[in-house]
């Protein structure tokens, strides 16, 4: 989508469609700086009273010669639209759009921005909806393919914030990007997007930002004895890798943050084997991993002035006759053994070994982004994202983030009273704490590998994807952590 901005009268722009809110006094908004005549037909069509008056309501109808449609949408008293409203309103007007043919969008964004809503905030979260809404999956249809409408967006801005809108469309159009990678990393099938296809896209990415990717196979693996994240590889024929990609355009002296994601390309259970229903969305159980390059991707668009490591162990969890099984006990890279009592809690098993290699980057802090576990999804459905942390500022910081970035976390305990869920009597710790509290428990275990840094945990299973009709992956978390580093970036 190409967007540009222009701030001459808008009665001076032409275009093919033109959006325009109607406030909760049914009137048009802003209306004083349009042509008259189009106002007032305008409110001879609003008086029909065809469009229902709640919120959200939009119908297009015929314009004139300089709006030759016209999309209406209910806002209610923009005084007092708030952030979300407003992206669902911009959902509402991107998917209107895609039912009409034209070439070139007008969306004054003055009508928008109050007291709560900055300019900035206006355009960013603008641009990002009408990229989010339009988003096609990538499919491998051979009939009857979704064609991507290609259009113009023409942001209308007048006052003296141009600069803040300018960068609003930036970080929108940034954050989309990077969010438009994960899903469609999320939505390959697992016989294409397998560990080495995550890899080949990290180096893609590598040339494309200028970053420093280090791809290992399995030999590297084992002499790094990550006899953990090798347990859960052993049962697959798809070799696997670990990958780690740096950003380095921080200060020399200023250490990284570093993003670990969970990159299991599909996940059957292993020999603790899954049911086989709706099995195939374990294709995104490398969703952590995928939002960690999308969220790669941003902060090279946007160039941040920061140090940023990404680290991803990706594999498949299969069962086989050389699979991990139930019972077995292995060592981590930590020297930390665990006794194996479910082969399907996988996730944690390569991820304990990530949080270890983590350590040689004295990170300032870490943030895993995980798939983790279908309690996650139980306790909080799918609107928020399942956040733990042994740093209480961290956790806020991204909290934060989560609500200015309309892709809210919430805070979730990580007690010393869970920790002996995980005792075994054969190991150093079981890599399963029992049904209760079972987010909680997979946060515990991998807190024991996170103690020498400030450190949290995103447990993204009901936020990543949406099943039924809408199925496919979302994007999610790449614009929390993307707001988290803009603002760590300080901008
Ligand atoms: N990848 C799954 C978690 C998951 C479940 C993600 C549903 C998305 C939707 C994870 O590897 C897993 O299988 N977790 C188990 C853990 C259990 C065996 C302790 C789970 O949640 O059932
Ligand atoms: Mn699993
Ligand atoms: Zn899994």
């Amino acid at each position: 989508m190409k967007i540009n901005i222009k701030t001459d009268l808008i009665t001076k722009i032409s275009c093919d469609v033109i959006t325009l809110g109607i406030d909760d006094k049914n009137r048009i908004i802003d209306s004083s700086k349009l042509n008259k005549k189009t106002v007032s037909y305008l409110n001879n069509v609003l008086a029909l009273g065809d469009i229902s008056e709640k919120f959200g309501s939009a119908r297009v109808v015929h314009g004139d010669h300089f709006y030759p449609k016209v999309l209406l949408i209910r806002i209610g008293n923009p005084k007092t639209l708030a952030s979300d409203q407003l992206y669902s309103v911009i959902l509402t007007i991107a998917n209107e759009l895609k039912s009409l043919k034209f070439k070139t969008l007008l969306l004054p964004i003055n009508q928008f921005i109050n007291a709560s809503l900055s300019s900035h905030a206006v355009a960013e979260y603008s641009v990002r909806g009408l990229i989010d809404a339009s988003y096609v999956i990538n499919s491998l249809k051979t009939l009857n393919q979704v064609k991507r409408n290609i259009f113009q967006t023409i942001i209308h801005y007048s006052g003296s914030d141009l600069n803040q809108v300018k960068t609003g469309i930036k970080y929108g159009e940034a954050v989309m990007e990077g969010g438009n990678l994960t899903k469609d990393l999320g939505n390959l099938p697992p016989n294409i997007c397998t560990p080495k296809y995550l890899a080949s896209v990290a180096t893609k990415l590598g040339k494309e930002y200028k970053f420093k990717v280090s791809i290992f196979d399995q030999k590297k693996i084992e002499k790094l004895k990550m006899g953990s994240f090798l347990a859960v590889a052993k049962g697959s024929r798809e070799e696997p890798r670990f990958i780690t990609i740096e950003h380095n355009k921080g200060p020399k002296n200023q250490k990284p943050i570093v993003l670990v994601g969970k990159g299991i390309t599909f996940d059957a259970g292993g020999i603790s084997i899954k049911p086989s229903a709706d099995m195939d969305e374990m294709k995104y159980d490398m969703g952590g991993a995928a939002s960690v390059m999308g969220v790669m991707k941003t902060v090279g668009a946007l160039n941040l002035p920061l140090n940023i490591i990404a680290i991803i162990p990706s594999c498949e969890n299969l069962p086989d006759g050389l699979a991990l099984k139930p019972g077995d006990i292995v060592t981590s890279m930590s020297g930390q053994t665990i006794e194996v009592l479910n082969t399907d809690a996988e996730g944690r098993l390569i991820l304990c070994d990530a949080l270890t290699y983590a350590e040689r980057y004295k990170p300032e802090t870490v943030i895993d982004i995980a798939t983790l576990t279908g309690a996650c999804v139980i306790g909080l459905g799918h609107h928020a994202t399942g956040l733990f942390s042994n740093y209480d500022p961290l956790s806020t910081e991204l909290e934060v983030a989560g609500i200015r970035a309309l892709d809210k976390a919430w805070k979730m305990p990580l007690w010393e009273e869970y920790q002996p869920q995980l005792n075994s009597n054969f190991a150093d710790m079981a890599n399963i704490g029992g049904r209760a509290g079972g987010s909680i428990t997979a946060a515990c275990f991998l807190s024991r590998f996170a103690k020498k840094f400030n450190w949290a945990h995103l447990d993204i299973a009901g936020t990543a994807w949406k099943s039924g009709k809408e199925k496919g992956s979302t994007g999610r978390p790449v614009p929390l952590l993307s707001q988290f580093l803009i603002k760590r970036a300080g901008k």
